[in-house]
Order: C-alpha cells, then structure tokens, then sequence
C-alpha cells in the first residue's frame, strides 16, 4: 500500500518545463494517500553519480529536506511513499534502497514473502544491509542479478522470478540514466505516456499532471521505459503488448475542489459519483444493458448462490446488497468477509456467483478470496471503482463503479457507488430471471435516477449534523442501531467514528438489543437510531419505534434519522434529521451521509486529520 512513481524524459527542465524531481514530487503529492509514514527519491543525473534523499513522516519532510539539501538536477527519477509493512517507519526504512556501492535504487510496493532466506544467502556472500526492510533485499539481489548479466531489465525478469510474495518494484541505475525498469506481481502499476517522456505510477493519479493516455501492465510483467520507449516482457521474456486506454478523470477530481479535506469533497462528489454510477447503463426503453460485463447470460441464468465477499465498508455495501438481490432475485445471497472466505471450505461451485466488492481493486484479502472463488469453478463478478486493477483484472467480469478517485483514506462515495452497482446487478438478474418482481425492478430503476438529487438535498440540509457534531465532541462512546437495510447503515456509522475520530463506537441490529448491547445504556449514552420507512415491510418501523423507547427509557440520547413527513418519531427523539423519501432498499443511499457527516465534523472539531486517520492506509494491499 505504498505509492510509487517513475519518470523518463528526453528533454532538459527548461524545455520540459519541469524536471525529474518536480513529476516524481507531484505524482507522490497525488499518492500520498496510499501511505504516509516516510518518503523518498532518486535521481540519476545524465553525468553524474545516482543521487537519493529520503525522510520518514509525511511528505513535508522530505520537501524541507530537498530544500535545505538540494539534489542536482536530472531527467531520470523515481519516487515513493510508504506504508510500512517490514521495519519501523524511520528514515533508514524509507525508500528508496540502494545497492552496487550506491549505483542502483530500487522502490518497493508489497511484501516479499521469502525475503529472509534470500537475505540469509545475500549476508553469506558478505552484502551489508542498512535497513530491516525486505525491499533492500530485493536491491541487493537485482544488483547481483546485473553483474551477472549486465542488463537491468534481464536482471528484473530474473529477480521477479525469485521472488515470492507481492511487489511493484522500480529501479534505476547510475549506468543507465535515462530508464526506469519495473516489475509487478499482485501489486499495481500503470505506465503513463506521454511526449518524449514516460511515467510509471501506482495508479493514474500520479502522473494526471501531465497525460490522460496511460497502459495497463499484467500479472508478473516486466516493463522498461526510457523517454520514446515502453517495452513490456512477461516473466518468461517473451514481448508482451500493453493495453492502452484513456484517463477520463480529470485534474480537479484529484484535488480536493476548494474543499477543507478530500473527505469533505468525496461526500459532496457523492450525488455525481451516484449519477455516473448509473450513467449509460439503461437503453431509451429504461432497460438495464450492462453488456459491459461480457458474462454469458446462460451463466448468470443458471446460478442458484450469490457469495458476496469484500472488506470493511465495502462488505457493509454488500449487507445492504443481499437484502435487495434476495427480495428482487430470489436467489439466496450471503455475504462474506474476504479474509474469513479465503480461509474456510466454503461450499461455492460452477454454480456460484461471487460478488467481489472493492474500490481500490487491490485490498489482498479480497483478491485471494477471488482466487480462491475461482479454483473452486465459483464466477466471479468484481464491482471495482479503480481501472486496470487487480480484482477486476482477476475476475471473469467487471462492473464499475464510477465514483472517480476517493482520496481520503476512508471510504465515503465509493460506498454508496459500490451499493448502487450491487443494486444494478441485482435488478440486472431480476431482468434476466423474468421474475414475478418486473414492475418493482422497473420503478426501483426510476427510483435510482431520483437519488442524486434527493442526496443533494441531504447535503443542503447538513448544518444541523454539524452543529450536533460539535456539541458531542467531548463524547467517548456512541451507539448505532438499524434494522433491515438500517443494519448494515449503522455499521457503517460506527465505523466511520471509529475511524476518524478514535471514539468508541458500535452499530447494533436493533432487534438485538435486549440480546445483550441494553446493558451499554446508561444516562446520556448517544444513540443513532437509523428508522426505517413508514411504508416499510411488515411492522418494521413500528419495531423501531419500541427500540427507541427501549434506550430512550434508561436515559439515552436519541438521535433519530428519519424518512420527511414520519412525525411517529419525534415524540421519541431528542433530535430528529430527516432525509427524502425514497423506497426502503434504497434508504441506505441517503441515511448513510449524516453519519458520514457527523463522523467528520466530529473529527474535525477534535482537532484530527480526517483525511489520514492514524494506523490506516487507503488500499490495504496485504493479508
Ligand atoms: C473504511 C474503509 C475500509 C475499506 C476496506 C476495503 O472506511 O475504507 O474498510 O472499505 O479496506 O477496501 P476496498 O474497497 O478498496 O477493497
């Protein structure tokens, strides 16, 4: 989960109008989001001896550090910001490493798994380590490999092929200014390319900047760029052509708008994220065509399971999934946390369609879950927000969310798009089974449209989250309740407060209340109680409403999220925030974003960093 940029150009900076050193900085200032403990650079100058800088904490450092110890200036470089994996973040740990007396760099993304047997043998042979990383390790034996060789890119074929575990690896060479090789296995990489100069980034983010045109890299790929030349080969050394394909975010989606944090811009980008999420996937008839998933509708026809696996929030996205696709599909749904998935026997076949649900693409645990799906004959759909990642690369279909790049580290208008996917793909194979719900499927497709206005009126209505944010800042412990689709919902709010303002926080099945979690209420506990439609299904809402009474009896502080005209509840509430009606299934895609809201004012009055919670990265890219 580090970020990784490589930059080639034949220009000088005056004619570039920027040298190695401004693209690498930029494109790390863009994925920085990936990790944040320490960063680094080198630079190989066309005459003069690879030069290197390196800091640990956040980029700052290494900005002050380049300017009160300046590197001469080159059009060759690479760059990287950490999240550490192997050793401490300090400054010996950061990347980037070098080997060959200083003459080689190499950055790392990923975990090399046998990286203490190679050491072992690389100590044997009398090589000094500086660092307790696993990457050094993998900069001392491609220096190894080059001598042998005398060819980077052969001795990064050879080194990738020793090694086990998961890397994005870039390296330059003193000898060799003017080229960057990298290598990739189940981590990620994207060639950029541009005019007489070539980039390499962990994702498109870090070099937007600069080119809209970029290449895919495969699966245990090798690729060489110099200023007028991409060379892709695959482990075995056989030529292999990239995929091009075109960037359509734009700059300003990288950024954070005028906004205070990327958080605050990504639960205000959520009306367009929810918009393009749905964009061009009806015909003029309001029939879904998601051809784009390129799966056999005999397939989807014949499944008789749905096993939605993913992580986090986007597991949360896949509780509210199964509540939709088994009422509109009638096809038994599970949901399944990836890690616990990979690691158990579950009973998946051909039969078996696996849901895996992802914005980043890369999060390990989902991508060996994916795996381990498929060994079994399991098909696998991924609802991915990133292009040319890893799951939806993996998988036998694809269905994107188009939430464009989410920056701060947790997750806000990816998971509203990745529910909207999953809502399209189970109104998808309600269309393709014919079944008895046709005219429901119908309307809830009108329905859809009307969220992002519906969501935009949510966000007009936001000063009296923030205000009630800012009078609990002092709060150590809050409460979430839901049912139904409320229960993923206030999971989810839990996890958010969790998140970004370290408080103690819980999201409860409402019914299971008296189960056990009653005993928590005490005088003042704050409780959100996420209430479901008045029209909902059977008595829920009056359920609910007993749930309220329950906690507000022993002295709870209610706050209810309430469907406009649903007075029932007031009597119950200390405070009421009410959202657009809409149909039940659909609730979760407008109760969800006060508690976003509230999580993040609460955060920001306490003084935090809600862009970059403490302990966590953006892609969690190992197991
Ligand atoms: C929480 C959050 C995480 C991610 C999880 C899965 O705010 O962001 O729980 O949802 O790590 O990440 P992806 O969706 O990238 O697989």
């Amino acid at each position: 989960m580090c970020g990784i940029v490589g930059f080639v150009s034949s220009s000088t900076p005056e004619t570039a109008g920027h040298s190695a050193l401004d693209v690498v900085m930029a494109g790390l200032s863009r994925l920085e989001y990936r990790g944040y403990d320490s960063a680094g650079v080198a630079l190989v100058p066309e005459d003069g001896p690879l030069v290197s800088a390196k800091k640990a904490g956040k980029l700052t450092n290494l900005t002050e550090e380049l300017q009160a110890n300046p590197l001469p200036e080159a059009m060759t470089g690479i760059g990287h910001t950490r999240w550490a994996t192997h050793g401490r973040p300090n400054d010996e740990n950061a990347h980037p490493h070098l080997a060959d007396e200083g003459r080689l760099a190499i950055i790392h993304n990923g975990i090399i798994e046998n990286f203490a047997a190679l050491k072992a043998d690389l100590l044997d042979a009398g090589v000094e380590f500086s660092s307790e990383t696993d990457t050094e390790v993998a900069a001392h034996q491609l220096a190894k490999n080059y001598r042998a060789v005398g060819d980077l890119t052969e001795a990064m074929r050879l080194t990738a092929r020793e090694l086990e575990g998961a890397f994005t690896l870039l390296a330059v060479h003193q000898d060799l200014p003017g080229r960057v090789v990298a290598a990739r296995r189940n981590s990620p990489l994207v060639i950029g390319l541009g005019e007489g100069e070539n980039f390499l980034g962990s994702d498109v983010a870090a070099f937007i900047d600069y080119t809209r045109k970029a290449m895919e890299i495969g699966q245990d790929e090798i690729v060489t760029i110099t200023a007028d030349s991409v060379n892709i080969i695959d482990i075995d050394g056989t030529a292999v052509a990239g995929e091009p394909f075109e960037v359509d975010w734009d700059t300003a989606a990288a950024e954070k708008g005028g906004f205070d944090s990327f958080m605050d811009k990504e639960i205000h980008d959520q009306p367009q994220a929810i918009a393009d999420t749905l964009l061009g996937r009806m015909d003029a008839s309001g029939k879904l065509v998601l051809d784009e998933m390129n799966v056999d509708e005999s397939v989807l026809k014949s499944i008789d399971k749905i096993v939605v696996v993913a992580c986090g929030t986007a597991a949360y996205a896949g509780q509210v999934a199964k509540y939709a696709i088994e009422h509109w599909c009638r096809i038994p749904t599970e949901v399944e946390l990836a890690h616990e998935f990979r690691y158990r026997d579950p009973v998946v076949n051909e039969k078996t369609l696996v849901v895996a649900v992802s914005q980043s693409g890369e999060t390990m645990d989902t991508i060996m879950a994916v795996r381990h799906a498929r060994q079994q004959g399991a098909k696998v759909i991924a609802i991915c927000n990133t292009y040319g990642s890893t799951i939806p690369r993996e998988s036998d279909a694809a269905l994107y969310t188009h939430a464009g790049p989410e920056v701060a580290v947790a997750s806000t208008k990816a998971f509203l798009s990745q529910i909207v996917a999953c809502y399209l793909l189970g109104l998808y194979l309600a269309q393709l089974r014919g079944n008895k719900f046709s005219d429901e499927v119908q309307a809830i497709l009108t329905e859809l449209q009307a969220i992002p206005d519906k969501l935009a009126k949510v966000l007009e209505n936001k000063q009296q989250v923030i205000d009630l944010a800012h009078s609990q800042q002092d709060t150590q412990s809050v409460l979430f309740l839901g049912r139904h689709v409320g229960y993923p919902v206030a999971m989810e709010g839990a996890l958010k407060l969790k998140e970004l303002a370290y408080i103690h926080a819980e999201g409860f099945a409402a019914g299971e209340l008296k189960h056990g979690p009653i005993a928590l209420i005490d005088d003042g506990q704050l409780v959100f109680i996420v209430v479901p439609t008045v029209r909902g299904r059977d008595s829920l809402h009056a359920k609910v409403i007993s749930n309220i009474q329950e906690v507000r009896a022993r002295g709870a502080n209610t706050i209810v999220i309430a469907e406009e005209g649903d007075e029932a509840v007031r009597e119950y509430a200390s405070e009421v925030i009410y959202v657009p009606r809409t149909p039940t299934l659909l609730a979760p895609l407008l109760t969800t974003v006060p508690l976003q809201i509230f999580a993040m004012e609460l955060a920001t009055a306490k003084g935090l960093n809600v862009d970059q919670p403490r302990n966590l990265a953006k892609s969690v890219t190992v197991e």
